[in-house]
């Protein structure tokens, strides 16, 4: 008996002076544990006389639930000191500032192509779109390429295999295929008499948009932005056109004006044709726009050919038209300072992160665009 009380003692002692939750089941497992001690005095009983047995049973079921009753307070005790100092510790500093959110931005090319379609809108032109998945005929017949012209090559073309008609989609080389289809509207009979008819010459429309080539080097990507440009009207010439790109090259620099030129080029969909070059300095190893005495191209275009015209429908000696195409990516990385036409679709967020623009700078010529 004395043993027991020792042991009750030693181990009151124990669980008393437990330091935390980890040391108290170490201090279970050794007393009530499989080969604890108490669990140890429990197997003794078997081997005893009834008489013994009836003394010592009593007594060593006691010390274990005594002790085991002790271990589950000071468990208790040890638990809610470890959680109130915890939340001493662990108390939330409301003076300090939040830490940063990261902001998205703007894609430089969706930005210029917006500074772009504010520009033109001021002018009067609306915002026309298509599929970039087009019809041979949209993105090159009707646009007076002939049949197997190697201009039709030229364009390094992404072809689908033709469908069971025969007939073989393209992604769209170019956003000319926009004009067809915005000068086959005109001819659309209304759905009912009563429904006016859709939109009747003039057109005014520039379309911005993906197009695709098989291409890539510093300045070629397969993929890449246009904007096609169309006026259809009746007496255009191309001194609509020169003006109407003199002006949106110096409002999109931000320059007072812009000297051109225009070199004779040729497009299958405009005759005449031209290159469009403007007047900059490329001293100091960057271009300036609006000074110097050096060349640019910088888009082509030309009067639409009698021919597209009357593909889509639209009688040639009532109405003419100029046509422009421009590179959205190419003039954003003139403007902007970007060298390298491929990073721009790479999607690296370090790349967004210093090219982009605040989405709260939309761009608006009243208040300036960039
Ligand atoms: N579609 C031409 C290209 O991608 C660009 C172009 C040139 C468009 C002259 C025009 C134009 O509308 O008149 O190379």
């Amino acid at each position: 008996m004395t043993d027991l009380t020792t042991l009750e003692a030693d181990l009151s002692a124990q669980v008393a002076a437990a330091p935390d939750v980890a040391a108290l089941e170490a201090l279970r497992v050794a007393a009530l544990g499989k080969s604890g001690s108490i669990s140890g005095l429990l197997k003794t009983l078997g081997s005893m006389s009834p008489d013994e047995r009836r003394e010592a049973g009593p007594a060593i079921n006691g010390l274990r639930d005594r002790v085991a009753a002790a271990l589950g307070e000071r468990k208790a005790a040890l638990e809610a000191a470890e959680l109130d100092a915890r939340l001493a510790a662990e108390t939330l500093d409301l003076t300090l500032p939040a830490p940063p959110r990261r902001k998205g931005s703007v894609h430089p090319t969706m930005q210029v192509q917006d500074e772009m379609i504010s520009i033109f809108a001021e002018m009067g032109f609306a915002v026309a779109e298509g599929p970039d998945i087009e019809t041979d005929f949209n993105n090159f017949t009707a646009l007076n390429f002939p049949e197997k012209h190697p201009a039709r090559e030229m364009h390094d073309t992404f072809f689908f295999n033709p469908g069971p008609d025969g007939e073989r989609k393209l992604l769209r080389t170019h956003t000319s295929p926009v004009q067809v289809r915005a000068m086959q509207r005109t001819n659309e009979k209304p759905a009912a008499p009563w429904i006016a008819t859709t939109i009747e010459p003039p057109i005014r429309i520039v379309v911005p948009g993906r197009t695709y080539r098989c291409d890539s080097d510093a300045t070629h990507s397969p993929m890449f932005h246009q904007m096609e440009g169309l006026v259809i009207d009746k007496g255009i010439h191309m001194g609509h056109l020169k003006w109407t790109l003199e002006t949106f090259i110096a409002r999109f620099f931000e320059v007072e004006g812009v000297v051109s030129r225009f070199r004779p080029h040729h497009f299958p969909f405009t005759e005449p044709s031209a290159e469009m070059d403007i007047g900059c300095d490329r001293s100091g190893g960057e271009i300036r726009i609006g000074t110097g005495s050096d060349w640019l191209e910088i888009l082509g275009c030309g009067m639409v050919h009698p021919n597209v015209l009357r593909l889509c429908g639209i009688d040639p000696d009532v109405y003419q038209g100029f046509a422009f195409g421009l590179g959205i990516d190419r003039l954003g990385m003139l403007k902007y300072g970007m060298p390298d036409l491929r990073d721009m679709f790479e999607g690296d967020t370090r790349w967004l992160r210093h090219y982009g623009f605040s989405a709260f700078a939309a761009p608006n010529p009243a208040t300036g665009l960039s």
